[in-house]
């Protein structure tokens, strides 16, 4: 729970929890539903729950469940009320809504049937205003919702009411937000397969419930939180509007407040125990914010910003500024596996021993190289022993065409070659497959598992490029991944031993990852817990002793140079050459969803975000490279 005062979040209108996990955020939420259902049964009445989807409320369906598998919690007084739906799909359609309420939670819970209302997303287009009208007076009939459970959209929206959505708009259809269909293109493969209309109950009817829960994981979400709890109350944000509402709480994880003032500015709202790391925060924040070098910031402005505590605390501006300046110059390196025969004293990584065994581990193709193709590619160049290790397939996100064509290729291949029959009649029934089947429809396992030996050609094409040949490219197709889909994933001990057996047999120095920050039900998230894991079972073994684990940042915002332990440079032609290995994954085309961007190729955001984390540090007074990538120390502490 906070472990912050009340004055620390007195930028916040909306009553926020925030905490380490979002497990810890679940159990509570569950916990109080439970008990409204208990005080309900116990009145001989039904309990309302109106319900959301989306990959955030994964976690709390699965506590429900657990709390009725085991500890008996009935839900037979239960009626509920789904926020929206997709427009055009049927209740069978895989990715629809009600298909999601049915396989998450209506499937395993003993909720009556009749109890269990989800937007028809198949109403005919003449027949929806009436429709949503009926959907509105059956929520009075059952006596209001007590208890609404939201998600937040990165536009900002609550159920599917976009930017623009009126404070009084009610249940009825609308065209969803360009930013919303990215973010679902992964679920659709790709954003000309995603719904464009749907259906939703308005603000208005929202901020009718007796009690709103909106909960949030992951950095992805960040940003628009704050706008939403510290904003102006204002329909370009609607989650804004939960500001009005007087039994409203955000039960969000700490990646996911990071932006929010106590968090992202803590001395702005109240004293502060000056750490190194808070210092450096608030030094780079200031001189960011007044658009002046390090070096050049004066007495005056620390005081005039609200740091006029840190000058009095700890000395002046002048030795503040040269700590500071010091600290960001160390963490530059063009040595990310050390520099062999150097001092190593002010250097992120140590010079010995010169030749390093290195494990950087990729949730799935693309990921690692967004986030360190160039330092791979440096790594390799200074000779140390690469391993890079696919943790999945990726398989799930592959359009039909790219299987189609490879489909092509292989024909073409052995049309002049005695027939192989097997391997012709297995091409000829992925075709038919694909001959048949809608573009987001689920893949048989044998289509599944072609499109994810494309997507290793692909890796493996994009190694080539970084210079590592395919004895050092590994893939782990973890099972959790194999076996699940998005959204459904369930990982097993299964995928920590192959993760830990692989980091035994490898024994390295360094060790590369990402995903602290992401959503813990993402494939990223996963793959971090269970690394994490992995390498905890590892934790006294003499080779651990000595790893380093480095975060890569991947895919994300570009890090503040306050938050980065080690900066690797990249040349122009660096840049180049990583821009031309990321190339190689083209079947990621437009299909990984970014924050803060509202449109353009993951790749255009990877060379973005290094380009601009360099321009950062030349503003700062540091060099002025092209382009950087940066690292951070993982620490213990943080959440898995
Ligand atoms: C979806 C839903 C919302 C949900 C939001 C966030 O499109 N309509 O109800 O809260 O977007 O989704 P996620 O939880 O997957 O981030």
């Amino acid at each position: 729970m906070d472990s912050l005062s009340s004055e620390a979040e007195q930028y916040e209108r909306i009553g926020t929890a925030v905490f380490q996990s979002s497990d810890d955020a679940v159990r509570l939420v569950a916990g109080s539903i439970a008990r409204l259902i208990g005080e309900r049964r116990a009145e001989g009445r039904t309990a309302v729950l109106g319900l959301a989807t989306g990959s955030t409320p994964v976690k709390l369906y699965r506590e429900l469940v657990r709390l009725h598998n085991d500890e008996g919690l009935s839900f037979a007084n239960v009626v509920t009320f789904n926020l929206d739906e997709y427009y055009g799909l049927s209740p069978h359609h895989p990715e629809s809504y009600r298909y999601f309420m049915q396989v998450q939670v209506f499937n395993h819970l003993d909720i009556p049937p009749e109890n269990i209302h989800v937007p028809d997303g198949l109403v005919p287009r003449s027949e929806v205003f009436g429709y949503c009208q009926e959907y509105e007076r059956k929520i009075v009939a059952a006596g209001g919702i007590d208890i609404q459970i939201l998600g937040i959209g990165r536009s900002g929206h609550i159920g599917f009411n976009e930017p623009g959505s009126a404070v009084d708009s009610r249940t009825r259809m609308v065209a969803l937000d360009r930013l919303t269909r990215r973010d679902a293109a992964r679920d659709f493969r790709g954003e000309e397969n995603v719904p464009a209309y749907a259906i939703t109950m308005g603000v208005g009817t929202i901020l009718e419930a007796k009690e709103l829960v909106l909960l949030a994981w992951g950095e992805s979400k960040a940003a628009i939180l704050r706008e939403a709890i510290e904003g102006p109350q204002i329909d370009t944000v609607p989650a804004s509007f939960l500001q009005r509402h007087p039994n409203c709480r955000c039960y969000i994880d700490e990646a996911a407040a990071r932006e929010l003032t106590r968090f992202r500015s803590r001395w702005k709202v109240g004293p502060v125990d000056w750490t190194p790391l808070l210092i450096r925060k608030a030094i780079v924040s200031l001189a960011s914010d007044l658009n002046k070098p390090v070096l050049r910031l004066r007495d005056e402005d620390y005081a005039e910003n609200g740091l006029a505590t840190l000058i009095l605390e700890t000395g002046s501006a002048y030795s503040l500024n040269i700590r500071v300046f010091n600290e960001l110059q160390h963490t530059i390196t063009g040595w990310p596996g050390g520099k062999p025969n150097a001092d190593d004293s002010n250097r992120p990584v140590p010079a010995v021993p010169a030749q390093k065994r290195v494990l950087v581990f990729g949730p799935e193709p693309l990921d690692a190289e967004l986030g360190m193709a160039g330092t791979l590619h440096r790594l390799r160049r200074h000779q140390h022993e690469v391993t890079f290790v696919y943790l999945t397939s990726g398989n799930l996100g592959m359009p039909d065409n790219e299987a189609r064509m490879a489909i092509s290729l292989l024909n073409e291949l052995s049309a002049d070659r005695p027939a192989d029959s097997q391997g012709k009649s297995r091409l000829a029934q992925l075709t038919d497959e694909l001959e048949k089947k809608a573009p987001f429809d689920e893949d048989s396992p044998a289509l599944r598992q072609f499109k994810g030996v494309i997507r290793k050609a692909e890796a493996r094409a994009s190694c080539h490029v970084l210079g590592l040949d395919p004895s050092q490219v590994l893939f782990l197709d973890l099972p959790f991944y194999e076996k699940g889909r998005y959204r459904q994933f369930k990982s097993t001990d299964e995928d920590v031993t192959a993760i830990r057996q692989l980091c035994q047999r490898i024994q390295p120095h360094q060790i590369y990852l990402t995903g602290s920050g992401a959503e813990p039900g993402s494939v990223s998230g996963i793959s971090f817990r269970l690394v994490v894991l992995a390498l905890k079972e590892c934790g006294l073994e003499t080779w651990m002793k000595a790893c380093q684990v480095w975060l890569y940042a991947s895919g994300e915002r570009p890090w503040s140079p306050h938050e980065i332990d080690m900066a690797v440079p990249l040349s122009p032609a660096e840049l180049a050459l990583k821009l031309d290995c990321l190339y190689h994954h083209r079947s990621q085309r437009s299909q990984t969803p970014f924050l803060g961007t509202q449109s353009g190729e993951s790749w255009q955001q990877a060379e973005n975000n290094n380009r601009s984390t360099a321009q950062h540090y030349d503003r700062l007074g540091l060099a002025e490279y092209e382009a950087i990538e940066s690292f951070r120390r993982h620490k213990e502490s943080e959440a898995v």
